[in-house]
C-alpha cells in the first residue's frame, strides 16, 4: 500500500490529479494520508480539508528554526505512516535529513523535460518562457526521484507535448499541466505496482521503470 504525503505550496491541480486517479481506480493500493502546505492559505490545503484528508501548515517560520521544522515535518509523516512523499508544487527545498529518511521514496513533478529547463529559480512561468526562447519544438512533464540538489534526481517517467509557434509561455504552461495531471498518477502506479527499482550505479542513481 503506497501511503503518500503529498507537499504542496499553491493550488494543487497535481495533488487533485493523484487524489481523482485514486478515486476513480486508476491508482490502485495507494492512499493519501497526509497534506503539507509551507503556506497557511494554499490552494492544496483546502483541496485536502475538502476531501477530509490531514491538512497541515509547516514551515520554517511557523516552527521557528530548521531544526525544528524538521522534527516537525518528520513527526508528522511518521504520524501519518507515510512511506511516499510527492512533491506537486513545493518551493522549498526539503531539510537534507528528510531527504535521507526517505531516500529513493520522494518523488517531484517538473512542468519540463529535465535535465533540460530545471535547477534552482526554473518553477512557474519562467521554466515556459525558457523553453519558448530556446526555439524548442518539444516540452513536457518530468517525474523524477528528489536528492539533494534540485530537479537533478533519477528521472521515473517524462511525457511530451508540442510546442507551437503561436505559443505563449501561458498557453505552454496549460498544456504542459494537462500532461503533469497524467503522468504523475502514472508514475505514482509504477510504484504502487512494484515495477520502479532505484539502482545504486558507481557514479550515479538510475531508475528502471518497467513499462508494459
Ligand atoms: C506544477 O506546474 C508543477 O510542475 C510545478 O508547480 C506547479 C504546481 O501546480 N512544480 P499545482 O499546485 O499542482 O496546480
Amino acid at each position: 500500500m503506497l501511503k503518500i504525503a503529498v507537499f504542496g505550496s499553491g493550488r494543487g491541480s497535481n495533488f487533485k490529479a493523484v487524489l481523482d486517479a485514486i478515486q476513480n481506480g486508476e491508482l490502485p493500493d495507494s492512499r493519501i494520508v497526509l497534506v503539507v502546505s509551507n503556506n497557511s492559505d494554499a490552494g492544496i490545503l483546502d483541496l485536502a480539508r475538502a476531501a477530509g484528508l490531514p491538512a497541515r501548515h509547516i514551515s520554517q517560520k511557523l516552527s521557528g528554526s530548521e531544526e525544528a521544522f524538521t522534527a516537525d515535518l518528520l513527526a508528522s509523516l511518521r504520524a501519518a505512516a507515510a512511506n511516499l512523499i510527492v512533491l506537486a508544487g513545493y518551493m522549498k527545498q526539503l531539510p537534507s535529513s528528510v531527504i535521507a529518511a526517505y531516500r529513493h521514496r520522494i518523488l517531484n513533478i517538473h512542468p519540463a523535460l529535465l535535465p533540460s529547463f530545471g535547477g534552482k529559480g526554473m518553477y512557474g512561468l519562467r521554466v515556459h518562457q525558457a523553453v519558448l526562447a530556446a526555439h524548442e519544438s518539444l516540452s513536457g512533464a518530468t517525474v523524477h526521484i528528489v536528492d539533494e540538489e534540485y530537479d537533478h534526481g533519477p528521472i521515473v517517467l517524462q511525457r511530451t507535448v508540442p510546442v507551437l509557434a503561436s505559443d505563449s509561455a501561458e498557453s505552454l504552461a496549460a498544456r504542459v499541466l494537462e500532461m503533469e495531471h497524467t503522468v504523475l498518477p502514472e508514475a505514482l502506479r509504477l510504484f504502487a505496482e512494484g515495477r520502479v527499482s532505484v539502482v545504486e550505479g558507481q557514479s550515479h542513481v538510475h531508475v528502471i521503470s518497467l513499462q508494459e
